[in-house]
C-alpha cells in the first residue's frame, strides 16, 4: 500500500492507495472505530456494487453502520438534498462522534464533505472516490459543497477528510469512456508540477489498455497533496490545480452540464491555455505542440460549433475572478505553471480555435 500525507498540522490526514483496499477499510479503520455510528454516504449503482460489500465487512468487524442513498448525478448536489441528509443523519441518531464513509464520484464526496462540515458544526469524514477524477482529484483538498439555483459550489466549506482511501481496482468497474475522461487531469498534474511524470503519462497513453493506474494515480495524489499542504485555502500555489479549468468550466457550462465529461472540457481548456502560454512567449512551440498531441491521446469527444460570445460570457463569470482580475493559469514550460492577470479576452478568443 502507498500513502501519501496531506501535511495540515492537526488537519493532517493520509491518502491510502492500494489495489483491493475496499477489501481492508475494516481493518484500516479498526483503530478509529470505537463505539461510534458510520454512515456510507452513496448512489444506488456504487451501493450494489460495492457499498453493501462494505457494509457487510465493516459489520462484520463490528461497526455500527448506516447507508444514506443519493441519486445519481450533478442533480443531487443541492441544497434540498443537504437538508435531507441532515435529517436524515438526526433520524439516525447520529451525534459528533459519528462518521461518514463518501463512496462515490465528484458529487458524493462535495455533498458528504459539506455534511460532515456543518453537520453539528463538523464530524469526521473519509473519502472513499470511485471515478479516476475522484482519485486524482476531487476527494483530496477538503473542497466541499453544492450547488445553488445560481452557479456551481457557490455554498460550501473547505473542510478536511480524515483520510481518502483509493482503491484503483474500482476503476474496472466504470464504463471505459468515465475512466479515461479522469485521465486530462492526469496529465494536468504532469504538465503543471511534474514534467518527467508528463513525459511518462504521455507515453503511458500510447497504449491506455495498460494504463498503470495505480502509480499514476499516486504520483497525483503526492503532486495535490504537495500543494494542498502548501496553500490549502487557494491564496496563490493552490491556483495552479486548475489549469484548463477556465475554458473548461465554461465550456461546461455552454454545452449543458452532463453534455461533456469534466475531465474532457479540462482537456480542451489546457489546450487553449497551452496555445496562450505560447502566444506570451512563456511554452516554447515544441512544448505547446507537445501538450497538445498528449492531450490529443485522449478519445475526447468532437466538440459541436461553439459559439465564441457565448462561451467568454461564461469566462467573465467564472469564480477565478478576483478584483475584477481574471487569474488564468499559463505553463511557463512543461511542469511549471505560473499565475498571470495578463491574460486578455482576445487572447482567449484566439485560443479557441484548438477546438476546431
Ligand atoms: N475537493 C476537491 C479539492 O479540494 O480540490
Amino acid at each position: 500500500m502507498q500513502t501519501i500525507d496531506v501535511m495540515l498540522g492537526r488537519r493532517s490526514y493520509p491518502i491510502h492507495i492500494e489495489s483491493g483496499l475496499l477489501n481492508n477499510i475494516p481493518s484500516l479503520l479498526g483503530e478509529v472505530n470505537g463505539d461510534r455510528k458510520w454512515v456510507i454516504i452513496s448512489e444506488p449503482k456504487l451501493l450494489d456494487l460495492h457499498g453493501n460489500t462494505l457494509r457487510l465487512n465493516l459489520e462484520g468487524a463490528g461497526f455500527a453502520c448506516d447507508v444514506i442513498t443519493l441519486e445519481e448525478g450533478e442533480a443531487s448536489k443541492n441544497l434540498s438534498v443537504y437538508g435531507s441528509i441532515i435529517e436524515r443523519l438526526i433520524e439516525l441518531q447520529c451525534d459528533r462522534t459519528s462518521a461518514i464513509l463518501a463512496l462515490g464520484g465528484g458529487v458524493v464526496g462535495d455533498v458528504s464533505g459539506f455534511v460532515a462540515a456543518t453537520f453539528l458544526r463538523g464530524i469526521d469524514y473519509y473519502q472513499i472516490p470511485t471515478t479516476c477524477l475522484g482519485m486524482v482529484d476531487s476527494a483530496i483538498g477538503g473542497k466541499t459543497g453544492v450547488n445553488s439555483p445560481s452557479g456551481k459550489n457557490l455554498v460550501g466549506a473547505v473542510y478536511q477528510p480524515k483520510g481518502v482511501l483509493i482503491d484503483p481496482e474500482l476503476l474496472h468497474s466504470l464504463p471505459r469512456g468515465e475512466v479515461q475522461s479522469g485521465l486530462g487531469e492526469v496529465i494536468k498534474y504532469g504538465a503543471i508540477r511534474d514534467k518527467d511524470f508528463f513525459h511518462k503519462v504521455s507515453s503511458w497513453l500510447d497504449d491506455t489498455d495498460a494504463f498503470p493506474f495505480e502509480d499514476a494515480i499516486a504520483q497525483c495524489c503526492t503532486i495535490k497533496a504537495e500543494i494542498i499542504s502548501k496553500d490549502e485555502r487557494e491564496g496563490s500555489l493552490r491556483r495552479i490545480l486548475n489549469f484548463g479549468h477556465t475554458v473548461g468550466h465554461a465550456l461546461e457550462a455552454q454545452l449543458g452540464y452532463g453534455t461533456i465529461r469534466h475531465g474532457e472540457a479540462v482537456s480542451y481548456g489546457m489546450k487553449c491555455a497551452g496555445k496562450i502560454s505560447c502566444e506570451m512567449g512563456f511554452l516554447s512551440e515544441e512544448e505547446f505542440i507537445l501538450l497538445s498531441s498528449t492531450i490529443g491521446k485522449l478519445p475526447l469527444p468532437t466538440l459541436p460549433e461553439i459559439d465564441k460570445t457565448a462561451l467568454m460570457k461564461f469566462i467573465r463569470v467564472d469564480k477565478k475572478w478576483e478584483n475584477l482580475q481574471l487569474h488564468f493559469v499559463l505553463l511557463k514550460q512543461l511542469g511549471k505553471a505560473v499565475i498571470s492577470t495578463a491574460v486578455t479576452e482576445d487572447l482567449i478568443k484566439n485560443s479557441l480555435e484548438v477546438f476546431e
